[in-house]
């Protein structure tokens, strides 16, 4: 069976059907792209958002349409307690938790010198401890649930890339890739599976300013292999992949959704 449309959204995994699932920052960008997706498979879906409840209820509706079930979650992933309410929801509305998305994160840029202790922890808190806190409350549910389950953790190509102004935000995606790995070796034998998604440049409201400006959008461009600004739905196909039968022996992997970015792209004329 090959990829198919849902009512405008792609779909393609029929084992996903009944999955219920956690997205966290679901109200927008990523998130929303994934969460719609999941409801495209016909997956129940708890979309957490922070502070946009209207999107949040937006996005429960599309699922409905799209053949899913949905709640909306309020939760901030930096806080412990929010992550066990969204675990209970999961529980209490669908009775069940098979794919955790641990899709939340911010960005600043500041000169590394200047950047405060307070803009340091807020990214760490939300990137890095944030996905912590996910992933090892949703495999302790699927533990007590025995429930071979797939955690799915938002990293980026800044998980191997260094990136100016950015330090805590670098940090953060390179330490998912450790958490991501070391998760995954620890709880492989009971067959719960962890992995990163590494995009590139993707067109979501984070990079709305830098790809607005016709300068920065060239910038970027230059960085990219296939000469393209990437969309929230190729990213949310590798999302759907990962969460599938279809990625049973995958475990441990970043996978990157980045039209080449991270490929040295200065050497791509030949040049070196
Ligand atoms: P976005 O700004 O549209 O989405 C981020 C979402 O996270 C928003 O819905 C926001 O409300 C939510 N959020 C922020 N702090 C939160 C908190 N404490 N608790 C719960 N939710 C919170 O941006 P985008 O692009 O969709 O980003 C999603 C993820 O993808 C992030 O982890 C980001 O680092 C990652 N990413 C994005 C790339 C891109 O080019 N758009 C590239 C590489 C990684």
């Amino acid at each position: 069976m090959g990829l198919q449309k849902n009512k405008g959204v792609w779909n393609m995994y029929n084992d996903l059907k009944g999955q219920v699932a956690i997205v966290t920052g679901a109200s927008s960008g990523l998130g929303k792209a994934i969460a719609k997706r999941f409801g495209a498979e016909k997956m129940k879906v708890v979309v957490n958002y922070l502070d946009q409840e209207k999107e949040a209820k937006d996005v429960v509706n599309e699922i409905h349409r799209l053949g899913g079930e949905a709640v909306a979650e309020q939760g901030d992933v930096s806080k412990e307690e929010d992550l066990d309410r969204l675990i209970t929801s999961a529980h209490e509305n669908f009775g069940s938790l098979d794919v955790m998305m641990n899709n939340a994160g911010i960005q600043t840029e500041t000169y590394s010198h200047e950047m405060s202790l307070e803009e340091w922890n807020k990214v760490i808190s939300v990137n890095l401890t944030g996905t912590f806190l996910g992933s090892t409350k949703a495999i302790a549910y699927m533990l007590d649930h025995q429930i071979k389950g797939s955690i799915i953790n938002m990293s980026s190509v800044h998980e191997v890339v260094p990136w100016p102004y950015f330090v805590h935000y670098a940090t953060s995606k390179g330490g998912m890739k450790l958490l991501t790995q070391t998760l995954a070796l620890e709880y492989g034998g009971k067959g719960i599976r962890v992995n990163n998604i590494g995009p590139g440049a993707i067109n979501t409201p984070i990079n709305k300013e830098k790809f607005s400006n016709p300068e920065e959008r060239e910038g970027v461009l230059s960085m990219i292999p296939m000469k393209e600004i990437g969309e929230p739905e190729q990213v949310a196909s590798i999302a759907a992949f990962l969460a599938s039968e279809q990625a049973s022996y995958v475990t441990g992997c970043t996978l990157f959704v980045d039209g080449g970015m991270k490929l040295y792209p200065s050497f791509q004329a030949g040049r070196g």
